[in-house]
C-alpha cells in the first residue's frame, strides 16, 4: 500500500499535480531548496512553448501576438447579434442539472454545456474562432470544457471569497474563458488580471522559488494546494502593474492564461453575472499535442461527471457536504 502511494505521488511529479500539501515529493522543503520546483515550472514552460510553435496554424497572428503580450485577449462582439441572443436566451431558460460551490461569501452556480439541451449552444461550441483560442492558447490542442456560470456574490454569511484574492492559478500555462452573457461593471465581480504576469522572467523565477520553500506549510490552503497568492509587494518585486479589471459588455469573449495573477474583483452583495465559462488543463510536460476528437471530449465530459459522483459519494460517507452540491435553480428564477 505505502509502496503503491509513493509510486503515485512519484509519477504526479511528471503531471500537472501541483499540491505541496498532497504531495510529499512536491513539497519538500529539502528538494524544493535543491530547485525541484523551479526545474518543474521551467520544464512545463519550456515544454509548452514547443506546443505554441506546432500549434501556430489554429489561432489568428493577431489573436497570438495579444496573447504573448498581455496574457490575455478580449473579443466584443464575439458572436453575430442573433446568434447571441438566441444563445442567452436559451442558456436562461436552464434551470436544472446545476452543481454549486460556496467559497466565502460567494455561490458559484455551473451546469456541464454538453448536456444542455440547446441549439445556440451546440453551435457555439463548434464556433472556429473559439475552438482555435483554445487549440492554440491551451497548447494542447483540445476543445474546452464548457459549463453555464451564474456567480452570485454576497450571498452567504461565510467570509471573504478566496477567488478574490490574486492568484496563478497554477505552475504553467493554463487557459480560461468566459462569454459573458451579462454587462460586467465594478458591482458585479469582474476579473480583475496583471498584464504580463504570465511570462516566466527571472524575477518571477526567484519569487516561485521563495515560495516554493515555505508553500507546503503556508497558512493560505490555496498556496499549500499549489495556486500561490500574490500581494503587493510581490506585484512590487517582479515589477509589474496593479490589477486590471475587465469591465465589458455583455457578447464579450475574454480568453486568459491563469498562469497570470487573476481574481475576481470586488462585489456589491446581491449582485450577480451570468457566462459561459470554459476552461483547459493539460499535462503541462507532454511533448506534443492531443487530436481533438470528439470521443476524446465526450470521454473528458464523462471522467469530470463520475468524478463528481465519487466525491458526492465519499462526502456522503463521511458526513461532510462535497464542495460541489447539485441544485436546482427555478425558485431563484422564479424570484427573480
Ligand atoms: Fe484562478
Amino acid at each position: 500500500m505505502r509502496l503503491k502511494q509513493n509510486l503515485i505521488w512519484f509519477f504526479e511529479f511528471f503531471t500537472q499535480a501541483k499540491s505541496f500539501k498532497d504531495n510529499p515529493i512536491i513539497g519538500s522543503k529539502t528538494m524544493n531548496r535543491m530547485g525541484l520546483h523551479v526545474f518543474r515550472l521551467v520544464m512545463a514552460h519550456l515544454m509548452t512553448r514547443f506546443r505554441w510553435c506546432l500549434l501556430f496554424w489554429r489561432l489568428d497572428k493577431k489573436y497570438r501576438d495579444a496573447y504573448h503580450a498581455q496574457g490575455f485577449v478580449v473579443i466584443e462582439n464575439f458572436l453575430p447579434d442573433v446568434q447571441f441572443e438566441k444563445l442567452n436566451k436559451q442558456l436562461r431558460a436552464v434551470t436544472g442539472g446545476f452543481l454549486q460551490c460556496r467559497q466565502g461569501d460567494t455561490l458559484t452556480q455551473r451546469h456541464i454545456f454538453e448536456d444542455v439541451d440547446a441549439s445556440a449552444a451546440a453551435t457555439f461550441a463548434q464556433d472556429k474562432r473559439l475552438k482555435g483560442l483554445f487549440r492554440y492558447g491551451g497548447s494542447a490542442n483540445h476543445s474546452p470544457l464548457m459549463y453555464i456560470e451564474h456567480i452570485r456574490n454576497g450571498v452567504l454569511k461565510k467570509g471573504e471569497d478566496p477567488q478574490k484574492n490574486l492568484h496563478s492559478d497554477t505552475f504553467h500555462p493554463t487557459v480560461k474563458a468566459w462569454l459573458y452573457l451579462d454587462d460586467v461593471t465594478e458591482a458585479n465581480g469582474p476579473l480583475e488580471y496583471v498584464e504580463g504576469s504570465h511570462r516566466l522572467d527571472w524575477k518571477r523565477i526567484k519569487w516561485e522559488y521563495k515560495k516554493s520553500l515555505t508553500a507546503a506549510t503556508s497558512e493560505d490552503s490555496y498556496t499549500q494546494r499549489g495556486s500561490f497568492r500574490a500581494r503587493d509587494k510581490d506585484l512590487d518585486e517582479l515589477g509589474l502593474p496593479q490589477p486590471k479589471p475587465f469591465t465589458v459588455k455583455k457578447n464579450t469573449l475574454v480568453f486568459a492564461n491563469t498562469y497570470g495573477f487573476h481574481r475576481r474583483g470586488q462585489a456589491n452583495k446581491g449582485s450577480t453575472r451570468m457566462s459561459v465559462y470554459m476552461q483547459d488543463r493539460a499535462n503541462p510536460f507532454w511533448g506534443f499535442f492531443a487530436l481533438d476528437f470528439k470521443l476524446f471530449q465526450q470521454w473528458r465530459v464523462a471522467y469530470l461527471k463520475n468524478k463528481q459522483k465519487r466525491s458526492e459519494y465519499e462526502a456522503a460517507q463521511h458526513g461532510r457536504t462535497p464542495m460541489w452540491q447539485p441544485v436546482d435553480l427555478t425558485e431563484q428564477k422564479e424570484a427573480a
